[in-house]
C-alpha cells in the first residue's frame, strides 16, 4: 500500500458492533501501560491525570473527554507499528471526529499547537515545561511567528486548546492518584454522536 493510501486509511477501525467507547478504552486498556514518551509515568496515567485536572477545573464534560483523549493518537500510532508521520495530535483528532464533536475533537487538534502559541505569548512558560516537553518542539516546531499567533488565537477552540495544553503539561507527577478509566464511561457514552446507520447499540445511563 502507498503511503498516501496508508494515510486515507481508518486507523483502528471500530468493528460491527462495537460501541466507539468499547473501542477506546480497549485501547487504552490494552496499550496505556507505554511509556509517555520520556516522562516517568504511563499514557493511561497521564490521560487520567489530565482528565482529572480539567475535571477539578469545572471544565465542561467535552472538555474533560478531550483532556482524557489528547494523546490517543500516540496509541493510535502504535496499535498500528507505526513511525508517526502526522503530528499525534491530527491522528487522534481525526479519528475521534468519527464519532465526537468539534468542542472534543478541535482542542485535541490544536494542542500541540497550543505549547507553541504559549512558548510565543507568555513569558516563563517555556522554562516551565519539563526536558521531554522541551525535546518534543524539534519536531513540533518552535514558537509561533506573529501571523500564526494570530491566526491561532481567532480559531474557535483556541482557549480550550491552551487550557488542556496546561492540564497536559501538569499530568505527569507519578504520585498521583486520579479515578480510573471507567470513570469517564458514561461521560463519553454522552458525547458520542451516533451517525444515521450507527453499527452499534447506544447507551445511556441508566
Ligand atoms: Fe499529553
Amino acid at each position: 500500500m502507498s503511503a498516501a493510501a496508508l494515510l486515507r486509511t481508518p486507523v483502528h477501525a471500530v468493528t460491527a458492533g462495537e460501541h466507539p467507547v468499547d473501542a477506546l478504552l480497549a485501547l487504552y486498556a490494552r496499550l496505556g501501560a507505554q511509556r509517555y514518551g520520556m516522562e516517568s509515568i504511563s499514557q493511561l496515567a497521564h490521560a487520567l491525570q489530565s482528565a482529572w485536572l480539567a475535571e477539578m477545573a469545572a471544565a465542561p464534560d467535552p472538555l474533560i473527554a478531550a483532556a482524557l483523549l489528547h494523546d490517543l493518537g500516540h496509541l493510535l500510532q502504535e496499535d498500528r507499528h507505526e513511525a508517526p508521520r502526522e503530528d499525534h495530535a491530527t491522528v487522534g483528532a481525526r479519528w475521534l471526529a468519527q464519532w465526537f464533536g468539534p468542542e472534543v475533537v478541535e482542542p485535541i487538534r490544536l494542542h500541540a499547537e497550543a505549547k507553541r502559541y504559549l512558548i510565543a505569548t507568555e513569558p516563563g512558560y517555556y522554562d516551565g515545561l519539563t526536558p521531554a516537553s522541551r525535546h518534543s518542539l524539534s519536531w513540533q516546531g518552535a514558537a509561533l511567528a506573529e501571523d500564526e499567533r494570530r491566526r491561532f488565537a481567532a480559531l474557535p477552540y483556541a482557549r480550550d486548546a491552551v487550557a488542556l495544553r496546561r492540564w497536559d503539561d501538569r499530568a505527569k507527577d507519578p504520585s498521583a492518584q486520579p479515578p480510573p478509566l471507567s470513570h469517564y464511561r458514561a461521560l463519553l457514552e454522552d458525547l458520542v454522536n451516533p451517525p444515521a446507520a450507527a453499527p452499534f447499540a447506544l447507551r445511556k445511563r441508566g
